[in-house]
């Protein structure tokens, strides 16, 4: 199958219109778009990525009043979040509408619901007319993709369409908030801090390890994820000497003596650049990836949970 890349949203919406598949960029990664609606368009998007038909997707919306096509008895909590967050790097799971197909769902009857804060992916997903399901554009396992390069490395040829954007703001997938019990359990860190929803639900909490229930809740945790081909090792004290196999990344300014190295201002932009550097690491042959350890505040905690699943990897 080829591949169009285009600029054109509304190119992009029509492929999604006609049953196809087309990548398109957020503020958090690029996703990989088929109508939440069209069962074969969907099996198409798993096939694409190669990734387990256990694992539920994310339905993305333009606009708010696409949510009843998706979502039920959406508890005031979750309401006060949509009216703080939306759109931006949040998915609420929500209890999903009779419409939506199982298959989107992978079985359950809850569904992830999100309306990115970028205008390019809102002026498409208002061109698509109809609710959009959209994992991360990567091969599964892969880093997620935070250009559309990097969606064309993994999937050229068996996607029909990429729509082409900017490199991506945040970098990390968003914050997902299970909303289906008695109030906010965060149960993927993103962009959005636990801090930011305590504000606003003071009550919201997160997915603690030791609660089994969360790896059932969110079955997306429990696959291999974000993983470069290079081992990743953190680092949390001295950093260790560098070799021409090795690389780092982070923002202490001494690590210089490493040839593949990158050295961030902030968190945030560590953030931002952190799985576009595994896969430039990856091209290069690079086999070790030492990543400094960050605060876990702010997107301090998404970026240690990728990193420590990067490791696990
Ligand atoms: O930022 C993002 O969220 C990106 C962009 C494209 O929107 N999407 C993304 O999708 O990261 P994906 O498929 O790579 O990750 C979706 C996560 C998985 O961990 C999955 O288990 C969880 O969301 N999830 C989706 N639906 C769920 C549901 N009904 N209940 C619990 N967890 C759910
Ligand atoms: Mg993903």
């Amino acid at each position: 199958m080829e591949t169009i890349v285009t600029k054109d949203p509304l190119v992009a919406a029509e492929v999604i219109r006609s049953g196809g598949t087309a990548a398109f960029p957020t503020e958090t990664v690029y996703g990989l778009g088929a109508n939440v609606f069209d069962e074969a368009a969907i099996q198409k998007l798993f096939d694409a990525k190669q990734r387990p038909q256990d694992n539920p997707l994310i339905a993305h919306i333009g606009h708010l009043d696409q949510l009843d096509q998706l979502a039920c008895d959406i508890p005031g909590f979750a309401w006060d979040l949509i009216d703080t967050f939306f759109p931006g790097p949040l998915t609420l799971v929500l209890q999903k509408g009779e419409r939506v197909p199982l298959i989107a769902t992978a079985g359950l009857e809850t569904i992830g619901v999100r309306m990115p804060g970028l205008e390019l992916a809102r002026e498409f997903l208002t061109a698509c007319g109809t609710p959009v399901v959209a994992p991360s554009a990567n091969l599964s396992g892969r880093p997620s993709p935070t250009t559309w390069e990097a969606v064309k490395e993994d999937l050229d040829g068996r996607i029909d369409c990429i729509l082409k954007g900017d490199a991506t703001e945040i970098g990390l997938e968003s914050t997902v908030v299970d909303c289906t019990g008695t109030g906010p359990v965060v149960l993927r860190p993103g962009a959005i801090s636990l801090e930011q929803l305590q504000e606003i639900v003071p009550k919201a909490s997160k997915a603690s390890d030791a609660d089994s229930g969360a790896a059932l809740k969110s079955p997306g945790m429990r696959h291999r994820h974000y993983s470069p081909r290079a081992a990743v090792v953190i680092v949390k004290g001295a950093i260790p000497p560098g070799g021409p196999d090795s690389a780092f990344i982070g923002i202490d300014q001494s690590a210089g003596q490493f040839s593949n190295s990158l050295i961030l201002s902030s968190v945030e932009e560590y953030a931002r650049a952190v799985f576009e550097f595994f896969r430039e690491c990856d091209r290069r042959g690079v086999k070790t990836i030492y990543c400094e350890a960050v605060p876990e505040t702010g997107v301090g905690a998404a970026l240690m949970d990728r990193l420590r699943r990067a490791a696990q990897g």
